[in-house]
């Protein structure tokens, strides 16, 4: 354990909370983005268009955010006893979901980039729902830490 002080450690918790929120916004948009490139020609000036989005928001806002997240998020749980805690067992389990969905992206992403997705819209849809789900049940164990 860490000794920080208490304004240390609610700074902390602040960038924690900002860089999970971009990180998210990133889990949620860039699937949808795949759900319309899916629907898109091949080649088309259209395409290349997703592809410029989905390679920008990957690199620019969704890897930095993830690696801020679960730094902040480390340092934290260093600076606390919440590693001893049922809840935060849990909550580490559904952000280790979180972090394979965002690689699933971007393999995902590197696909559409090749010319090369397979995937329907409809596969990308369901896909979409996962960081929603994951979240919603990080929020409420970091919240109510249920046990
Ligand atoms: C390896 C990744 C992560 C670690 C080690 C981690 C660890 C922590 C720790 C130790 C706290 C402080 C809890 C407290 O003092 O009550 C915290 C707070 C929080 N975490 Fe994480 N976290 C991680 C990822 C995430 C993710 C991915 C999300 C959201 C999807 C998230 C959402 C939150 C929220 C909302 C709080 C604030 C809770 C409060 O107001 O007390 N964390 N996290």
């Amino acid at each position: 354990m860490i000794e920080i002080s208490t304004t240390a450690y609610l700074w902390l918790k602040a960038w924690h909370v900002i860089s999970f929120a971009a990180w998210m916004a990133g889990l949620f948009y860039l699937p949808r983005l795949f759900v319309y490139h899916s629907q898109t020609p091949v080649g088309s000036e259209q395409s290349d268009l997703f592809k410029v989005m989905e390679r920008r928001l990957y690199k620019a806002i969704m890897m930095p955010a993830m690696l801020a997240t679960v730094g902040f998020g480390l340092v934290l749980l260093l600076a606390s006893d919440h590693l001893t805690q049922g809840w935060m067992h849990a909550k580490l389990l559904l952000v280790l979901g979180l972090v394979v969905f965002h690689f699933y992206c971007a393999s995902w992403k590197n696909d559409f980039a090749a010319d090369n997705n397979r995937r329907s819209q409809r596969y990308f849809r369901v896909a979409n729902e996962i960081p929603t789900l994951l979240m919603i049940g990080i929020v409420i164990l970091v919240i109510v830490k249920p046990f």
